[in-house]
């Protein structure tokens, strides 16, 4: 049977960069609570008009580039996103007319914050049935979209980006094994309640903004990864020291911290990007992966433990064999 084998790697960010003292300016804040609680010191926002999309564009052709594979060759595009450009088509239609891979199956996946790794997960099991070959799998956000700058409780926690990967099958292990998850009756926890169907402003009248319940979503978040990466190693047969690199959804340090620990991982094996990237939800584990690949901590044969957390809850992990 075939694996799924990243082929390569590639993100984008904003160029613009804004830091905690800036968000001092905006609300009552400061730097040392923000870096206390959660690990960050600055984020990127796009600039007006920079898009989902020319993310994901940049991110995509970076991956395809390193890849040696041409856009036309791409069997599917799988891309995980909570803020596409628009509500139709999907953003990976755009980004697919953008590379000229026009003709594949491309769609989004809307699975906030584990939405790459949703993504990666289903382009895994398309290759291991043989239905695809070749695909490219994105995870971009410009969350910061749907940030309201006068809340101090949400505004320092995210920001945008987007990282790709190109899968190709292979018979050399490729991803040995991935975990979905959801569970709707978290919604009211971690939510943006307005949309096509329900309307676009909520009963209090306000726009599209996060809603979230921190220390509740801190506390369901460590219980439930701390059992998503034991069934991971379950699912790929493998244990805590077969483990070379963490990389987790960069949400908040602590709770990455508290992820390594269940693992008995020290800090330097895990990749962490939360202090430069904030929480980009669905671009944060492939940017990870992506920095660490370019850095060159991440090597080939090495086994990658990426895993992810969001609104839903959805939660999602994979082992890969680099
Ligand atoms: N600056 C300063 N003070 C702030 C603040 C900010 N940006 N945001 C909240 N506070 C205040 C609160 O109002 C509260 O004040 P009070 O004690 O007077 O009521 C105090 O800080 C402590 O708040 P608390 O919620 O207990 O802090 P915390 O240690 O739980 O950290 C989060 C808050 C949001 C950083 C943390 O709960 C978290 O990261 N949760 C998970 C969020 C997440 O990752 N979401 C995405 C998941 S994909």
């Amino acid at each position: 049977m075939s694996f799924a084998r990243i082929v390569a790697t590639g993100s984008a960010l904003p160029e613009r960069v804004v830091t905690n003292a800036d968000l001092e300016k905006l609300v009552d804040t400061s730097d040392e609570w923000i870096r206390s609680r959660t690990g960050i010191r600055e984020r990127r926002v796009a600039a007006e008009g920079e898009t989902t999309g020319d993310l994901a564009f940049r991110a995509a052709r970076q991956a395809l580039h390193d890849a040696g594979v041409k856009a036309s060759e791409l069997d599917m595009i799988v891309l995980g996103t909570t803020t596409p450009d628009l509500i139709f088509p999907a953003t990976a239609c755009l980004i697919q007319d953008w590379l000229g891979a026009n003709g594949c199956a491309a769609f989004d996946v809307n699975a906030a914050c584990s939405g790459f790794m949703y993504a990666l997960g289903i382009a895994d099991k398309f290759i291991r049935a043989g239905n695809a070959k070749k695909v490219l799998v994105v995870g971009a956000e410009t969350l910061t979209r749907m940030v309201d700058w006068s809340e101090r409780e949400t505004c320092v926690l995210f920001g945008d980006g987007a990282g790709a990967v190109v899968l190709e099958a292979s018979d050399e292990p490729g991803v040995l094994a991935t975990c979905l998850h959801a569970d709707g009756g978290y919604k009211d926890l971690l939510w943006n309640p307005v949309g096509v169907s329900a309307g676009f402003k909520d009963e209090k009248n306000h726009g599209v903004r996060i809603n979230m319940s921190g220390r509740e979503v801190f506390k369901v978040a460590v219980k439930t990864l701390d059992s998503l990466v034991g069934q991971t190693l379950r699912e790929a047969g493998m244990h805590e020291k077969d483990v070379d690199w963490l990389i987790p959804h960069q949400a908040n340090l602590r709770i990455i911290e508290a992820t390594a620990k269940r693992l008995g991982m020290s800090m330097d094996r895990v990749i962490v990007t939360v202090d430069k990237h904030a929480n980009t939800s669905s671009g944060s584990v492939p940017l990870a992966l992506d920095a660490a690949v370019r850095s060159g901590k991440v090597r080939r044969g090495q086994n990658l433990l990426l895993e992810a957390f969001g609104g839903g809850f959805t939660w999602a992990s994979a082992m890969v064999r680099y």
